[in-house]
């Protein structure tokens, strides 16, 4: 056929515009929350589509709001960090007609010596603090101008940029970090909101920089779950409607049998993917459980998607912990579910009884697992057959 149409679906990037399946109550309590003052932290568990979901923040503002998305994964030091918020800022700032006018002023009036329209800034060479440049910013136009929007700033991947200054010898600027977000927070500059989200659990990399009882308490939480069953059977619809693979509602409930009980849309997508290249080489559109299960094998065996969740563990864990977790992991992949006797007698083979239970939620906020009656097992059957393959042999 050549006129093949492929399902509506995107794998590994961010899913926006046609891509982006409405996520309406996540985006909704989003925004009540930065109204209520809070900065937000879009807890979700891996591949769960956190990214998508700001990106859509982005799209579609309330009024009141300027906002900027920006993945900030590259940043190497706490005085970075403070530049590229003070550049978001202008970015921010400069799409307000009454405040641009007044920006070009002041910022004449001091050391900048250059900034373009994208809020790229250039400095004479001096030393400039941006945290007071951004205080006084502030403070400045909140006098002028009492009515003007709030700069909502979307930061992807700080838990990365945390982690990436911790390892390298910088945990004093990461602490700064985190505690000028809080001070911000806690209210000398209101006309500044944040949401933050990462790939990495950022419960890992404040544990590992201020200790594993510090609190995220200054961030409130916003669930960011996977799709609930109905939800689940409309996506596959929806991303199939001008498909030339269709779903039959019978062909649906199987489907989701395979993926199931949690709906993460990756991997939705990434079986809906495997199922049309099938069908497209058997150049028949007529699909069948069989179709189904062929996809899935092709799936665990040559899909490089979850290479990656392997090599997460091993580069954000110290070693000792990546065995301890790793044997967990193996345990539930060969015999489904893991009791907490069972976690405690590895904990106590691996020297970890007494923070055990911690890294058990590790797993479970970062959507390896998932608890049912005290017993884990993985969040999805593909991923746990990944790991059954690249771990074949068991014998606890
Ligand atoms: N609302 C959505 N509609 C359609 N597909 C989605 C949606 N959300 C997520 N996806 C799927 O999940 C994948 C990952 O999405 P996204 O990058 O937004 O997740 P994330 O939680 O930011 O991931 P990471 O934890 O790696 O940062 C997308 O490539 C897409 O396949
Ligand atoms: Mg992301």
């Amino acid at each position: 056929m050549n006129d093949w149409k492929a399902p509506k679906t995107i794998v590994g990037n961010v899913a926006t515009g046609k891509y982006f399946y409405p996520r309406n109550e996540i985006v909704k309590e989003i925004w009540i929350e930065l109204k209520k003052g809070n900065y937000v932290l879009i807890a979700a568990p891996r591949r769960v589509g956190k990214t998508s979901i700001m990106r859509e923040l982005e799209r579609d503002p309330n009024p009141g709001f300027q906002v900027i998305f920006k993945n900030i994964q590259s940043i190497k030091s706490a005085k970075e960090f403070y530049k590229k918020i003070y550049e978001l800022l202008l970015q921010g700032f400069s799409k307000s007609t009454k405040v641009k006018k007044w920006l070009k002023k002041h910022l004449l009036s001091k050391s900048i010596a250059e900034i373009d329209i994208k809020g790229s800034v250039k400095f004479k060479n001096i030393e400039v603090d941006f945290v007071s440049e951004i205080e006084t910013l502030f403070e400045e136009i909140n006098n002028f101008d009492e009515s003007s929007e709030t700069i909502l700033i979307l930061l992807d991947e700080l838990p990365e940029v945390l982690h990436n200054l911790n390892k390298s010898g910088k945990k004093e600027e990461a602490i700064e970090v985190l505690k000028q977000l809080r001070t911000w927070r806690q209210g000398n500059i209101d006309k500044l909101k944040f949401v933050l989200a990462g790939s990495i659990g950022i419960h890992y990399v404040v544990n590992a920089i201020e200790g594993r009882n510090s609190d995220l308490n200054d961030l409130k939480n916003v669930e960011c779950s996977p799709f609930e069953q109905a939800e689940a059977v409309d996506y596959i619809q929806w991303a199939t409607e001008l498909s030339t693979v269709k779903y039959s509602p019978d062909l649906v409930a199987i489907f989701l049998t395979k993926i199931g009980p949690y709906f993460t849309p990756y991997f939705i997508n990434i079986l809906l993917e495997e199922v049309d290249k099938q069908a497209r080489k058997a150049k028949s559109s007529d699909i069948s459980e069989v179709t189904l299960n062929k996809a899935f094998e092709i799936v665990v065996k040559h899909n490089d998607h979850f290479i990656d969740w392997k090599k997460r563990l091993s580069d954000y864990l110290p070693k000792k912990d990546y065995a301890f977790v790793g044997e967990v992991l193996t345990h539930v992949a060969h015999r489904e579910h893991i009791s907490i006797q069972e976690i405690y007698d590895k904990a106590i083979a691996h020297e970890k009884e007494t923070d055990y239970m911690d890294f058990m939620s590790d797993l479970e906020q970062d959507g390896y697992l998932v608890e049912i009656e005290s017993s884990y097992t993985f969040i999805s059957p593909l991923l746990k057959a990944f790991w059954k393959r690249n771990n074949p042999v068991y014998n606890g």
